[in-house]
């Protein structure tokens, strides 16, 4: 019966979730505001002095757009640094390119890149802006992934080890927030299930067009070497640099919001089961030192177990989960799957999952449910404890050709960034927010087609001039102390012309 009205309640507060008025003074002021992007999908200069291709060169040279030239952030960081900072800006967080500062994935550093990731660091600070940098960021090094199978391979343990700390020793001076891993949980499905992402393995099957890979084993393997290798990458940073550089290393996840499709008990309890394997699949052995049960019993031999060693190694090893937060799905119950032979990691999850996607939007924007946020944030709590926490990707999907006048995107982030002011009021240990994302990226859904951008980037243009949207504006007024009030956007609305009006508002060329 708890369940139920939990349910209920859940749905009324997902239709009655009202706006509040926001400002920067409602966060602390040791919070921090800023807004990401990620190698691969902004810096360009894929061939350029040194660099290597990673799995994701590979996969995006087979359709779809790729990050040859992207947005040239390689070329254009310190214009980019100063929009920041233009912007208020008080973080920012980027990747590191593996493949440009150790083209090999091992061996020799490649000086370029270790320059371009030390100007890009030091152009941040001396613009008073944080660096909170990812590791890796869907962009192993290809030369790994040729030799021995990337991260289905214990040996991609060391190697990312031994880059972590070339990135500790050269940057952990001015760098204060590493996170290791980018979306873990998605590349292990995306990637190593499906097949529709790098490095693009499956099994065999004529829906796909992998040429090698497992679905029943290899996510499971992928998945338990990114736990090794943050848990060594860890190590190394407590034992060697944490002392002397105070900073804070971290993983991140995509969560979901996930709604039970109906009432009854089996689909509740499909909601656990999911949040088991997406979250779960990490969470657990960080925290517990192991698998969920149930990941366990479902998957049996095909998921590794940990020896007391490896438990040890992971268990205790993030100071922080960045989490990464975009829409919810509707989950339904299907034990059905369970009965498959050579079942995948999804089947294993047991459960049916559908867009949650109501009349009134307007594809591709996504629906915007922070109240499903606030409620799985405080589940991770009961279940986890109450860990710090950077929502460190939150933001609102557009049509790159659409209006700068990107209404959605403020509605959307007027919504998140006021359902942190309730998380912090509960005594969630929300720590930091970014929006994704900074510019419009080279997107792993959509390309060129679909952006997130607080800036608009005109790929046509020969400079890829940058200019800023609407949202942009409001973002840079509430990060600059503005009172932001839903009532005054919506009226807004209706005036909105043209951008240029506000004298706010310049472009950058
Ligand atoms: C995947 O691996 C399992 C366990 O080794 C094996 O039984 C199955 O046949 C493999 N599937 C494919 C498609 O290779
Ligand atoms: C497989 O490749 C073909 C040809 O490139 C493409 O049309 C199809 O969409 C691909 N299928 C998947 C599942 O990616
Ligand atoms: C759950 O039950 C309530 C009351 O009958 C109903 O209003 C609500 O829409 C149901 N939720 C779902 C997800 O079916
Ligand atoms: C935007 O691009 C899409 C294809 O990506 C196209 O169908 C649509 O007509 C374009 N809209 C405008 C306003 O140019
Ligand atoms: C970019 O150029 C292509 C080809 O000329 C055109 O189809 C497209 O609409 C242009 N996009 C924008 C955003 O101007």
């Amino acid at each position: 019966m708890m369940k139920v009205l939990a349910v209920i309640e859940l749905v009324l507060l997902i239709v009655h979730h009202c706006a509040h008025a926001l400002s920067r003074d409602q966060f602390p002021p040791d919070f921090v505001f800023g807004a990401s992007t990620s190698a691969y999908q902004i810096e360009g200069a894929a061939n350029e002095d040194g660099r290597k291709p990673s799995t994701w060169d590979t996969f995006s040279h087979s359709g779809n757009g790729d990050g040859d030239v992207a947005c040239d952030h390689y070329h254009k960081y310190k214009e980019d640094v100063k929009l920041m900072a233009n912007m208020g800006l008080e973080g920012y967080r980027f990747s590191i390119s593996w493949s440009r500062l150790i083209p090999d994935g091992r061996g020799p550093v490649n000086p370029k890149g270790l320059l371009f990731y030390s100007n890009l660091i030091n152009e941040l600070i001396s613009n008073g802006i944080e660096a909170h940098v990812t590791l890796n960021h869907f962009d192993l090094p290809q030369a790994l992934e040729d030799e021995y199978g990337g991260w289905v391979s214990r040996r991609v343990v060391k190697d990312f080890t031994k880059y972590a700390e070339v990135c500790f020793r050269e940057f952990g001076d001015r760098v204060k927030y590493w996170t290791t891993l980018n979306e873990a949980n998605v590349n292990v499905v995306l990637g190593y299930d499906l097949g529709v992402m790098q490095p693009q393995r499956c099994s065999p099957s004529p829906l796909t067009n992998c040429s090698r890979g497992n679905s029943s084993t290899e996510p499971y393997l992928a998945a338990h070497h990114m736990l090794l290798a943050h848990g060594s990458a860890a190590r190394v940073y407590r034992e060697k640099y944490q002392g002397m550089q105070h900073g804070l290393i971290g993983f991140n996840l995509l969560l979901l919001g996930f709604l039970p499709q109906t009432n009854s008990t089996e689909d509740i309890m499909a909601v656990q089961r999911v949040q088991d394997f997406s979250i779960g699949c990490f969470m657990n052995p960080f925290i517990f030192g192991d698998y969920p049960d149930i990941m366990k019993k479902n998957a049996g031999s095909r998921l590794p177990s940990f020896t007391q060693k490896e438990s040890n190694l992971v268990k205790g090893s993030i100071d922080f989960l960045g989490i990464n937060f975009y829409f919810s799905l509707y989950v339904k119950d299907s034990p059905g799957n369970l009965q498959k032979e050579n079942r995948d990691c999804l089947e294993d999850v047991a459960a049916k999952f559908q867009l949650y996607l109501p009349n009134d939007i307007t594809i591709p924007e996504v629906p915007i449910t922070p109240n499903v946020f606030l409620r799985t944030l405080d589940s991770l709590r009961s279940t986890y404890g109450n860990i710090p926490i950077f929502i460190q990707e939150n933001g609102q999907q557009t049509a790159h050709n659409s209006s700068l006048n990107d209404w959605s995107r403020v509605n959307y982030l007027h919504a998140y960034i006021g359902s942190i002011v309730d998380a912090l009021r509960s005594g969630l240990n929300v720590k930091g927010y970014f929006v994704w994302s900074f510019m419009d990226t080279f997107e792993i859904v959509g390309g060129y087609e679909l952006s997130y951008g607080l800036y608009y980037v005109d790929m046509n243009d020969t400079n890829l001039r940058r200019q800023p949207k609407l949202s942009a504006e409001w973002y840079s007024n509430f990060l600059k102390g503005k009172l932001m009030d839903p009532k005054i956007t919506k009226e807004t609305e209706k005036n909105a012309s043209v951008l240029s009006h506000n004298p706010w508002l310049h472009s950058a060329t």
